[in-house]
């Protein structure tokens, strides 16, 4: 079991208040609060090894060393070889940037797929690629009672002309937990590019590349209690396909041949720190301990994190249940909680969500309204105007904040 009270110490943030209010952190799906050790190695770096790498004298050597053992925490992130990782701003510009290179012998006559349960950064990158090079854009569904994709439509979706196919490993509205797998073998068997965003499921879900199958995935290390960066795993059978994004001076090798210009060692050190901490919670369980290789102990955090999580989505759910005029856009079965991460897109009858939003911040807790950019989902479920309220779960929260909440918002009903 997660000791919460020593996990919550790990946050800085954690800490503070305001007006001697405690702040709730309930918005973690749009960006988590960062470990204090996160802050630490970026300070480190900022302090003690400022310089660009490549050169000959201490500072640069360092952040040689630096660039290394971040590759190799993502690596052991994502289960993969570190020449098969690059480090970028964030999730939709690594997007934007890989998909003129995967789309340059693309075809009309040629189609890709994409879902419409995913957060736009997964989509438009592809889109805008297809349509300049005039092909087709074909949409996965997703099933209104079940929230979960439509996967037994696939074989009338993807053919023989399919040369890509983007997924989202967990939605960041519905909070479904996709069966990425079963898509990547599907784009996999006729040849097609698989492409999955890991954003929604890096904070709670140990991903592995290997197992799902995928040529390219992506996650946001913002999101998993890092700092705003993110990586990106591209397999070597996807680089050998691919013409390079460098300037001619550059070396032709990874990460270089796929990451233009300097990079934020700060944050790439950041980053590292962040799957430190994700490891740290095996060891803080009792599950792992801090001689074991870091993919095992990533493996028990991360594992350690999800139950705690599955306690709290059980509690919310229950406390939700209980308020009348709720309409839950997700899994709310207690059977199914384990497709799903803990984030929750709701509304209240004759409540909007920018009013329940507003209501909850002058209390200090943090939750978001709108759509989010799941620009697809919110189409479909008709709140692109009104939206939705927000909220999201994470290894930090505690059954006390879930609590509060909960008497929050039936205070702000008036229940
Ligand atoms: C599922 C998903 N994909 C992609 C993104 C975009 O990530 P980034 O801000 O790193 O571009 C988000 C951000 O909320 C997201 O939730």
């Amino acid at each position: 079991m997660l000791p919460i009270d020593t996990v919550r110490a790990a946050f800085p943030a954690l800490a503070l208040a305001d007006n001697g209010v405690p702040r709730h952190y309930f918005d973690a799906p749009a960006g988590s609060q960062v470990a204090g050790r996160v802050v630490q190695a970026m300070s480190d770096v900022m302090i003690g090894a400022c310089a660009n790498d490549g050169g000959l004298f201490r500072t640069s050597q360092a952040t040689g060393a630096i660039v290394d053992h971040a590759l190799a925490a993502a690596a052991a992130f994502f289960n993969c070889e570190d020449d098969e990782v690059v480090f970028g701003l964030n999730t939709t510009s690594l997007f934007f940037q890989m998909a003129p290179l995967i789309a340059h012998d693309w075809r009309p006559g040629d189609n890709i797929l994409l879902t419409r349960m995913d957060h736009d950064a997964n989509v438009s990158p592809w889109m805008q690629a297809a349509q300049a090079r005039g092909v087709e854009v074909r949409f996965l569904e997703w099933d209104r009672e079940s929230f979960a994709l439509r996967l037994e439509t696939l074989p009338d979706l993807i053919d023989a002309r399919t040369r890509a196919v983007a997924v989202g490993h967990a939605s960041n509205m519905l909070g479904t937990i996709n069966d990425v797998t079963a898509v990547c073998a599907a784009a996999r068997a006729v040849g097609a590019i698989s492409i999955v965003d890991a954003v929604q499921s890096a904070p709670h879900l140990l991903i592995d590349v290997a197992a799902i199958g995928c040529d390219l995935l992506a996650a946001s290390a913002y999101k998993f209690f890092g700092p705003h960066a993110a990586i990106m795993f591209v397999a070597r059978a996807l680089q050998a396909r691919i013409p390079p994004l460098k300037v001619r001076p550059s070396v032709d090798a990874m990460p270089t041949r796929l990451s233009p210009g300097t990079p934020s060692f700060e944050a790439m050190a950041g980053t590292a720190a962040a799957i430190a901490h994700l490891a740290w919670l095996g060891e803080a369980a009792g599950t792992a301990g801090a001689d074991q290789p870091l993919r095992t102990r990533l493996a028990a955090g991360l594992a350690a994190a999800q139950a705690h999580e599955l306690d709290l989505a059980r509690q919310f759910l229950a406390g939700l249940g209980s308020l009348p005029g709720v309409t839950l856009h997700g899994i709310a079965n207690p059977n199914r909680l384990h497709e799903r991460v803990a984030t929750f897109t709701f509304e209240i009858a004759g409540h909007s969500a920018d009013a329940i939003a507003a209501q909850l911040a002058a209390r200090n807790m943090f939750v978001w309204n709108g759509y989010y950019y799941a620009w697809e989902p919110a189409g479909v479920l008709g709140l692109r105007e009104r939206g939705a309220v927000r909220v999201g779960f994470t290894h930090y929260n505690s059954a006390a904040e879930v609590a509060a909440l909960i008497t929050a918002l039936a205070a702000i009903t008036g229940n």
